[in-house]
């Protein structure tokens, strides 16, 4: 009990509603006219800058900051969520893999353990995303994967892929592939049956999050799993190239495809006694297909036929759920996050975004668990998204909603702190459509003002940051910055997240005279967000907390 007790802070009052807004794709770019912020109309987020620049400042959102390999991984909004929620750098998923790859550790554990039952009489199958975008699965550990479980014994195996085109440029699909195709047959040379089983793209089969629309994971179930599908190849590489050439196809979109052997059968349908592994380590567009996969009782779909399998997920991505129940790596342990501490020394709060990012502020704010630490100080609301568009078409979202519900929820007083994720500049970005994108962010803009002016009201505090950028810059650049031309001299459009930092920004009539950002925590991160907030709640953060980015200074 004590030990969730916070020290209070010897300059800044408690009891102040303060505002934790996290625009979504949100970076700081060079400002030209592919960066959509600087060309959108986005006066309150510019005002910040101008007007108060000792309450402005630009934080690390992408590599070791946020727990992730190396300097060259952007930064994504997992990671980016839980460095904001929990106060602290963890080793991420990327990050935890490669090491039990490279140790072989992971072929030690229990979860490997687990699908190795399969080895003498069934199939070994893994699904997931086939990129090196490294925000939820990466290709060299799909690679090292494969190798290692036929080393391990594994006589039958069959990959089930999703194109990306999100975390990396559209088109690149057909590259992975090749790289997968040469391995698959590197196998079978080794006397291995390995192959590629079934594909389609990421959002439009099996990668769906927060249960935004199941169609998407039954899609995948029935290539997956029955071996249906509507379109039916000999070869992978193929299928993807042919169903690219359809207008408007791209790789987040591809519909699903089986591979069929010469007598039109499906080559690798799930069957009893096989194992599955879900290979990407990030919990959010893994978790319905695990449920699908390892739930007795489930009705979001009609499954149809359900295999006895042995499943085991890359990481266990719900800790509250237990699900999987089995796994290959160990998930990290971010516990004692700033949410559990202030709602243990009396802070009441208000979460919410729209379905496709509402467990980023509750799931990743909370170190990727489900759920309210204690219901009657916590309320989390979620706002039903659009579904089955792309948000290019409705580039404002909710952000509308979610503003006026963070104004209700301000004004009420039932809450401490009012915290919500806008995603427009992070979900158009992705659609790589630059004229929806300006639309975005000047809607999330809006939405900022809306609930500065509720703060503005109650005489709160208001916390503006993001999680790492998108919108922010939309082609891809060569070493100097110049936008990097295709052979044919196209411009290569950026769907994915960048390396930038983002923007924090803090003030309200509740803030305190004299409160301004340290100038001696110059790389600080979104890690050191957590501290600033417990400050501004009253209170110190604990020990092991990065350090705050804020100082009191009498004047
Ligand atoms: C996605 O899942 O949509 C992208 O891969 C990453 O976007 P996010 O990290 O902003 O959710
Ligand atoms: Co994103």
């Amino acid at each position: 009990q004590n030990a969730w007790k916070l020290a209070d802070h010897p300059k800044l009052p408690k009891g102040k509603t303060i505002a934790m807004v996290v625009l979504d794709g949100w970076g700081e770019a060079r400002p030209d006219e592919y960066n959509c912020i600087h060309v959108a109309d986005t006066p309150t987020m510019d005002s910040f800058k101008t007007t108060a620049p000792e309450k402005w400042r630009l934080i690390k959102a992408h590599g070791s900051a946020v727990g992730l390999p190396s300097e060259d991984d952007m930064g994504n909004s997992e990671v980016g969520h839980n460095a904001l929620g929990a106060g602290r750098i963890f080793a991420q998923g990327a990050k935890l893999v490669d090491s039990a790859l490279a140790s072989g550790k992971i072929y030690g554990g229990e979860g490997f353990k687990y699908i190795k039952q399969s080895f003498d009489n069934g199939t070994l199958h893994l699904i997931g995303l086939l990129s090196d975008g490294g925000v939820h699965s990466r290709l060299d550990q799909l690679q090292l994967l494969l190798k290692g479980a036929a080393e391990q014994g594994a006589k039958r195996i069959r990959v089930h892929f999703l194109t990306d085109g999100r975390d990396v440029l559209d088109g690149s699909s057909v590259g992975f592939l090749e790289t997968l195709e040469k391995d698959m047959s590197n196998l079978r040379e080794k006397g291995v049956d390995a192959q590629i089983a079934s594909g389609g793209g990421r959002m439009y089969v099996t990668m769906d999050r927060y249960e935004n629309d199941w169609n998407v994971v039954k899609r995948g179930w029935d290539a997956q799993v029955l071996g249906e599908a509507p379109y039916k190849f000999r070869n992978a590489v193929e299928a993807v190239k042919k169903l690219r050439e359809e207008p408007k196809a791209n790789d987040q979109y591809l519909p699903p495809f089986v591979i069929v052997d010469e007598s039109g059968n499906p080559v690798g349908p799930i069957k009893d006694g096989d194992a599955v592994v879900t290979f990407n380590f990030r919990a959010d567009r893994m978790t319905m297909l695990a449920k699908a996969l390892e739930y007795a009782d489930f009705d979001k779909f009609d499954r149809v036929r359900v295999p006895k399998i042995y499943y085991a997920g890359m990481l266990q991505y719900d800790g509250e759920l237990k699900l999987p129940s089995q796994y290959l790596v160990s998930p990290p342990e971010i516990e004692r996050t700033s949410g559990e501490y202030l709602v243990h020394n009396g802070v009441r709060t208000f979460a919410c975004s729209e379905t496709v990012k509402f467990g980023h502020v509750t799931f990743f704010w909370n170190g990727n668990r489900s759920g309210c630490f204690n219901e009657k100080m916590e309320e989390y609301v979620e706002i039903p998204s659009d579904v089955g568009i792309t948000f290019n078409v409705q580039p404002k979202m909710k952000a509308l909603e979610i503003a006026e519900k963070a104004r209700d929820a301000i004004l009420s007083g039932k809450f401490d702190q009012i915290r919500v994720n806008l995603p427009n500049g992070d979900m158009v970005g992705h659609t790589g459509d630059i004229e929806a994108t300006v639309v975005a962010c000047k809607a999330a803009d809006e939405a900022v003002k809306t609930i500065i002016d509720a703060i503005e009201q109650v005489g709160g505090i208001y916390v503006i940051t993001a999680d790492h950028g998108n919108a922010e810059d939309m082609v891809k650049r060569d070493k100097s910055g110049e936008p990097q031309l295709d052979k044919s001299g196209k411009l290569q459009i950026l769907t994915s997240h960048t390396l930038k930092p983002v923007p924090i920004a803090i003030g309200g009539p509740g803030l305190k005279a004299g409160t301004r950002f340290r100038n001696d925590v110059p790389t600080g991160g979104l890690a050191n967000v957590a501290a600033t907030v417990m400050n501004l709640h009253g209170f110190i953060a604990p020990d092991d907390y990065e350090p705050t980015l804020i100082e009191v200074v009498d004047n």
